[in-house]
This record gives C-alpha cells, structure tokens and sequence, in this order.
C-alpha cells in the first residue's frame, strides 16, 4: 500500500500529464460538468462580498463560476498540480476575472487560517486523495461557522457509461487489475453515503446529497474518443499499457458501443450520474 505522501506524488504527476487534455478539451469538459458546479454553487447562495475558496480545483471550476457571480468577492483556487492551476489562471485571465487568485496545495494542508472563507467546493476531488478525514478536517477548519462545503463525486460506473463504456473495451483487451477499494480511482467514493459520512465525521450539520445527471456531448465518435483517452484519468491510466493494436481494437470497441448513444447527424450523448453533497458548519 502506498504512502500518503507517495499517492500525492503519483497524483501530481498524473495530472501534469493531463493537464494539456483538460486544456483542449476544456469546453467540451464544462459543458458536461457545468450542471454539477452549478448545483454545488446554488447550495452555498454566495453573498456579495463572499470569500471562496475551491479546492482540487484543475483548471478551476466551479471556483470560477463563484468568481464570475460575486465580482466583489474574493475566489482562491487550489490544486495539486500546478499545471492544471497554469490552465485555471489563464482562463480566469482570458474572462478578465480580477477576483480570482491562484495557489498551490494538497487538500490536506491547506495553507490558509481557521474560519478564512465563507464557502468551499471541491468538484471531483475526494476520490484522488490520500486521506479523506484530514482533507475534510481541513476544509471545515477553513471554513468559518455557517459557511457550508459543497463537494461532487461520480456515482457506481453503471450509471456513467460516459466513461464506463471505454473501460469495458479496455477490459475486453487487456486483464485490468482488481481494484483496490482504499486506492485513488474515479469511482472510489460512488457508495451512497461515503461523502455524507465523511461530513458528518467532521462535525458539519443539515448535511443532504442529490443527485446531479450529466451528459457527454461530442460532435462525433472519434472526438469522443480523442477526448476521453486525452483527459479521463482511469482511461488514460488504463490505455497506458495498451499496444498501438490493442489501443486500435479498443478505440474500435468503444466506437461500436457508442452506437447506442449517437443521433442521426452523427452527434454523441452520453449520459452520467453525479452525487452532490451539501453541509453547513
Ligand atoms: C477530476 S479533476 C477536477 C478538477 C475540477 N475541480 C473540475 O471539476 O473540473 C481532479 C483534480 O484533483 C487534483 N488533486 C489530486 N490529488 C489532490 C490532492 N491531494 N490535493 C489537491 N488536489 C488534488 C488533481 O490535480 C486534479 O486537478
């Protein structure tokens, strides 16, 4: 099993690699996920002068969508990887957001003071982390009484054929090893109530989930696969050990199950299943 210390490394570099997907395919990635950032920012009703903070943040949803609904506030956006930060600070820049700052920091060691922000998120983070009781320890210490966290992870892989489908025609080519349930993997924390527990644990209070739907839109199959192996992290982990004609039969196989999901014109929809998790200090 590996060290806490050594999983944060693993991520790092993880998404370093990443990070140029996420990039080119950053409209394609908002258009899907926009719902889920959407709903976790409507649970936290952010006030004018509202301090945020958005942890795990990539290339920096939702922390900029706050950015954008309180321009007297004040967004930090934190992540790991300072490649994928490099995006968020560029589009932030690119929208002329004068609110928004960037730093660098694991979800466990948040470098700022008790009670310094009235809201957090952290969309699609907790299922990459080493230690989910100590990045939820933090995030409440941060957090001053009343101010509330919003998180998001992926719900069981059947109701996410957006990826699920490429990891089947993965499966059907390569023996994948058993998962490791402690291990850090998109589907980590899909067991209902897993985020509701770690809340809970840390003290937070009217603590609710629901579920968000999403949908992957791609103007044809082979964007879809470009797309996924570019920035999906299970995938690309996945697809790393796959020969140039294994990777072809498996880029074949994922096209063939996207029949199901294609309209007449050629367009690909496919669906997803998010859960969002609310609850107050
Ligand atoms: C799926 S991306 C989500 C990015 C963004 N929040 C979004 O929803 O578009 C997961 C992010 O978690 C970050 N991450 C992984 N381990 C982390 C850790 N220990 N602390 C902080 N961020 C971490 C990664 O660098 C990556 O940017």
């Amino acid at each position: 099993m590996p060290s806490a210390d050594e999983v944060r490394e693993a991520q790092r570099r993880t998404w370093a690699g990443l990070a140029p997907g996420w990039d080119r395919w950053d409209g394609v990635i908002q258009h899907q996920l926009g719902p889920v950032g959407v709903a976790m920012v409507a649970a936290l009703e952010p006030g004018d002068r509202h301090r945020h903070l958005d942890v795990a943040s990539g290339t920096g949803e939702p922390g900029l969508t706050v950015a954008r609904l309180v321009p007297a506030g004040r967004v930090t956006l934190t992540d790991i990887s300072p490649e994928m930060l490099d995006v968020a600070g560029r589009r932030a820049a690119a929208e002329g957001l004068g609110n928004v700052e960037t730093r660098v920091a694991g979800a466990d060691a948040l470098p700022f003071d008790d009670a310094s922000f009235d809201g957090v998120t952290m969309r699609f983070g907790y299922m990459f982390l080493p230690e989910l009781r100590r990045a939820t320890t933090e995030m409440v210490r941060v957090l001053r009484p009343g101010g509330r966290l919003a998180s998001s992870v992926w719900v069981r892989p059947d109701d996410n054929p957006w990826t699920s489908l490429v990891l089947e025609a993965v499966a059907a080519e390569i023996p994948l090893p058993p998962r490791d349930p402690d291990a850090p993997s998109m589907f980590r924390c899909a067991a209902p109530g897993t985020v509701e527990a770690l809340y809970a644990d840390a003290g937070l209070r009217d603590v609710s989930g629901h579920d968000v739907e999403v949908e992957l839109v791609t103007t044809s199959p082979e964007v879809y696969w470009d797309m996924i192996s570019e920035h999906v992290s299970l995938v690309a982990a996945a697809l790393a050990g796959a020969g140039p004609s294994q990777r072809d039969r498996i880029a074949h196989r994922t096209r063939d199950a996207l029949a199901a999901y294609q309209d007449d014109d050629g367009t690909v929809r496919v669906p997803g299943v998010a859960r969002v998790v609310v609850g107050t200090r």
